[in-house]
């Protein structure tokens, strides 16, 4: 059985959820370590001061046993704390009395570069904050919980997945975007050692590694674009200068360089995973852009609200556990194992096998 990720959540609704199928059994997680990550997606400069009345914490309804995996789905649950705000604005069945709290108003100025216009058109909402709720990225919360999982699992076989802001200045130009009430994006990179040949397949293109990392880190709100190792600068260069020879030695195959990100005709080639991802500028702006009027059709400004100016180090996070995830789900696959026992040695004997020694 493979690994299957399913959330559910609004902003500013009660809580996030996150299923995850196909985890072995016996696998010991960490509290710890999955609330880390969540506290690390929400630091970084730039971030709107939500991040300071919500410290999210996990709860897990089921599959967890005394810490360890049941091999059944996992079910975790991050509540919002803000929704006390919301209760009438995001009540999930007919509020009674009210309106009043949050979102009492129904949002009818649709932001460029949001999902709100395409939104209410594709759903035939009247208030924006129906499509908004779900298109924000406070969803990503529900992603990193799930990638910390992932990591725990990852971990049990040597691999490690971490992440950075690659974006040189960052902190300045965000100081000198929020001083002109503007929004900047930036490009984070994720790197996981470790990472044995053989994940992912060049047999079908639901099986290339190269195109599932894509699609994990471009199903993520305001990512843009993607590379794989040296990406789109490959381009440019000779088919001499771009490929990373071949060396063998006591350890086994290695490369001297690593051009190709770690990934060769959709597999992993034994070296780094490597993977960019391009943020946009955040799209709420407190100087806001030219909209119309759902209600009147009129020329207006588009919605402002609490919002950030940069999430570049919080998506370096919510990448982080995207490829975690999606490495730990090629793992499960070719390793199998109802129970972490049986994984590990299928691991074990596989990497006895070939000719490669980890890095
Ligand atoms: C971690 C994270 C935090 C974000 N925070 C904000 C925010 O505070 N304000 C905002 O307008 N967009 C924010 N976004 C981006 C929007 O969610 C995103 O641009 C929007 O959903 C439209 O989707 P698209 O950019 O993929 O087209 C954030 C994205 C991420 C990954």
């Amino acid at each position: 059985m493979t690994l299957t990720l399913t959330t559910a959540g609004e902003s500013h609704g009660p809580a996030l959820v996150a299923i995850v199928t196909g985890l072995p059994a016996g696998l010991v997680l960490e509290r710890t370590a999955i609330e880390n990550d969540l506290r690390r997606r929400q630091q970084g400069y730039g971030r709107s001061p939500r991040q300071q009345i919500e410290t999210d914490e996990i709860e897990v309804l089921a599959g967890l046993r005394h810490g360890r995996t049941l091999g059944t789905p996992l079910a975790l649950v991050v509540l919002n704390r803000d929704h006390k705000n919301w209760t009438w604005g995001m009540s999930p069945w007919p509020p009674e009395g009210g309106p009043e709290g949050k979102g009492k108003e129904p949002v009818t100025l649709p932001r460029p570069g949001h999902a709100d216009l395409a939104g209410v058109m594709k759903y035939d909402l009247s208030d924006v904050r129906d499509a908004l709720e779900r298109a924000s990225a406070r969803h990503t919360a529900a992603v990193v919980a799930a990638g910390a999982v992932a990591k725990g699992l990852l971990a049990e076989i040597g691999v490690r997945v971490e992440s950075s802001v690659v974006t040189d200045d960052l902190e300045k130009r965000i100081d000198e975007a929020r001083a002109e009430r503007d929004t900047v994006g930036g490009v984070v990179e994720v790197r996981a050692t470790g990472v044995p040949p053989g994940l992912g397949s060049y047999a079908t293109k639901e099986e290339r590694l190269d195109a599932r990392l894509a699609w994990a880190l471009m199903g993520t709100q305001a990512v843009k674009g993607v590379e794989i190792g040296d990406g789109f600068g490959l381009a440019a260069l000779r088919g001499s200068e771009a490929h990373d020879e071949i060396l063998r030695d006591e350890g086994g195959y290695r490369r001297e360089t690593n051009r190709a990100g770690g990934i060769e005709a959709g597999v992993s080639n034994g070296e780094e995973i490597v993977v960019r991802a391009a943020m946009k500028p955040l799209p709420t702006l407190m100087k806001p852009l030219r909209s119309a009027d759902l209600e009147t059709g009129e020329p207006a400004q588009a919605l402002v609200e609490r919002s950030d100016v940069a999430a570049v180090e919080a998506l370096a996070v919510v990448a982080e556990a995207c490829v975690a995830f999606e490495l730990a789900r090629a793992a499960k696959e070719k390793f199998g194992g109802d129970a972490l026992v049986d994984f590990m040695a299928a691991w074990q004997a596989y990497v006895e096998r070939i000719p490669w020694s980890a890095r």
